[in-house]
């Protein structure tokens, strides 16, 4: 079939806007919406119309048609193999969000509706994550999870003891974040159980989702895991050395997910300039090892909305990641005064503030400005940070200004409250305080940085203005287009129902692309308005 012949004169461009301009067309809302119907675009003796493929079987010569509506189901969106590989339906992750904000009931959710989902481990004890792992395997593995190992260069002890938890409970799937470089434990984990099989080919039980936002960082991912570990994992018996050789042919992770400005940690790089980079770099690391399954590459960050992912999928994304859109849905680990503070957050609410995990790097997350003063708060405690060099050396007013309003309580307190904590779970962090008075000092701010999340999630009402929200530009977009519909209300709004109006919408957008690239016109304002999920099955069915 002849779409638009390029060729019929000298100038392309021109050639194409005299054939749009003859076949202007309107198309119905309800074609393009079909997602799965074909339709042809049909040139009765100079009048254009769209028909079903059904309709015009047989009665239209072939000359009469002009163009084609290709199905779009929500399962061709992103990569098949990733589909495949990871046991889903849909290319469609919830990302981790700390201290069980992506719950259990999350991504039991997503799992459930053939979508991935991640337990939000970091900031939560071990025996917390323990619990989360037993619930999410209670019906026996029926559906696809995994689990955050957020890189903790301030307390290597407990990213060992989640590796080992990972290994003993059997979770087979990990989303690795935060990482500069690899570590032990993180090529303990992928490499654990390799093997070939029957066919020769090489399996690694153990997958690993990498979400990076720096190329020096994709770069070690997309790369076999370094010699130094093998070694060091073949000497204390986690390896065989036919294990360790089978390890240099597989990469670290075979998915990496590239996080543009997004909720929480973020380097608030822009999607459409960083994912172009990765993606080239995928390219040329595959072609450099030969790796049996191919690099993939995932988007994150400012995924909200059907155009968002259409731009997503249309650079090349493998799969798509959201985050800030659902720690606004019901299943999540937050509490409703937060969830209606996140319905509420336009474009321009939101700021970045001082980290609690990487504090004294100076490393920021992006949070919610409006409604709360932590950002201004967590500034401040940054600033006095740098400008002192002991708890002691706070000036007398600022120190009872902190004690009054930021801690209520006296400094003295929080440290005696902060050291009982790590006396426990981490004591170096102790002995290294005590010989250190500007760790210290650091440590004695982070348990504000610590606690107000843990305020945020419990809906402590009497520390409101201290909530520490992690949020990215993603919530004002999605405000905005679910505002005066079925997602509108907080109650509606649940991940899976989220997910599949931002895949639908992104399929009904391609196809009405595809309208557009052949002279149609849609004139339909509410194109990609959400719907409700019935709605949404109807028109899949
Ligand atoms: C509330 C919140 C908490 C987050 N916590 C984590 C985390 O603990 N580990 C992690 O890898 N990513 C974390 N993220 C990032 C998300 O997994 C996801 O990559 C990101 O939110 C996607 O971008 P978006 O916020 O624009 O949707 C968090 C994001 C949010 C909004």
């Amino acid at each position: 079939m002849n779409i638009v012949n390029l060729n019929s004169n000298s100038a392309g461009s021109d050639s194409y806007r005299s054939f749009t301009a003859a076949t202007k067309f309107n198309c119905s809302l309800e074609s393009i919406q079909q997602i799965k119907q074909a339709f042809f675009v049909i040139n009765k003796e100079g009048r254009v119309e769209v028909q079903s493929t059904t309709a015009v079987n047989g009665s239209v010569s072939e000359t009469a048609i002009q163009g084609m509506l290709l199905p779009c189901p929500l399962e061709s969106l992103g990569e098949e193999s990733f589909c495949q590989d990871h046991g889903l339906d849909y290319a469609y992750v919830g990302g981790s969000m700390a201290k069980g904000i992506s719950s259990v009931a999350m991504v039991k959710a997503f799992g459930r509706a053939g979508m991935l989902g991640f337990f939000g481990s970091a900031g939560l004890s071990l025996e917390q994550v323990e619990d989360a792992i037993d619930q999410l395997k209670a019906d026996g593995d029926q559906f696809p999870f995994g689990v955050n190992l957020i890189h903790s260069p301030n307390e290597p002890e407990l990213e060992k003891a989640l590796i080992d938890l990972y290994i003993r409970k059997q979770v087979h799937l990990v989303e690795a974040s935060a990482f500069m470089a690899l570590s032990l434990p993180i090529v303990k984990y992928r490499t654990h159980g390799i093997h070939r099989d029957a066919a020769g080919q090489i399996v690694t039980p153990n997958k690993v989702i990498a979400k990076i936002s720096r190329e020096e960082v994709a770069a070690r991912f997309m790369a076999p895991p370094t010699d130094k570990f093998l070694q060091q994992l073949v000497a204390s018996g986690d390896l065989t050395a036919e294990q360790a050789e089978l390890a240099k042919q597989i990469p670290m992770a075979q998915d990496i997910t590239v996080e543009a400005d997004s909720g929480g940690h973020t380097d608030n790089r822009p999607a459409l300039s960083l994912f172009p980079t990765i993606n080239a770099q995928k390219e040329t690391c595959q072609q450099q090892y030969d790796y049996q399954q191919k690099l993939r590459v995932g988007l994150g960050g400012g995924i909200a909305t059907p155009e968002s992912a259409v731009a997503a999928l249309s650079m090349g994304a493998a799969y798509l990641v959201t985050g800030t859109v659902n720690q606004a849905c019901v299943e999540s680990g937050t509490c409703d005064t937060v969830r209606q503070m996140l319905a509420e957050t336009r474009q321009a609410d939101i700021t970045m503030a001082p980290s609690g995990d990487m504090f004294e790097m100076g490393v920021k997350v992006q949070v919610v400005k409006r409604g709360t003063m932590f950002s201004i708060r967590a500034g401040k405690l940054y600033e006095l940070y740098r400008a002192c060099d002991s708890v002691e050396d706070i000036p007398a007013d600022e120190r009872d200004k902190l004690e009054k309003t930021f801690f209520k309580a006296p400094l003295a307190t929080i440290w005696e409250q902060t050291r009982s904590y790590f006396a426990t779970r981490d004591p170096r962090q102790v002995e290294k305080a005590e010989a250190d008075p500007k760790y210290k000092l650091a440590l004695v701010f982070r348990w504000y940085l610590g606690q107000s999340p843990v305020w945020a999630n419990q809906g402590d009402v009497s520390r409101k203005i201290d909530y520490q929200i992690w949020c990215g530009p993603a919530m004002g977009a999605f405000n905005e287009w679910v505002q005066g519909t079925c997602l509108d209300a907080l109650p509606q709004r649940q991940v899976v129902a989220v997910a599949y109006n931002i895949l639908f919408g992104a399929a009904v957008l391609m196809r009405a692309n595809q309208i557009k690239q052949q002279g149609g016109i849609i004139d339909s304002p509410a194109l990609v308005k959400p719907l409700e999920i019935e709605q949404i099955k109807e028109l899949l069915s």
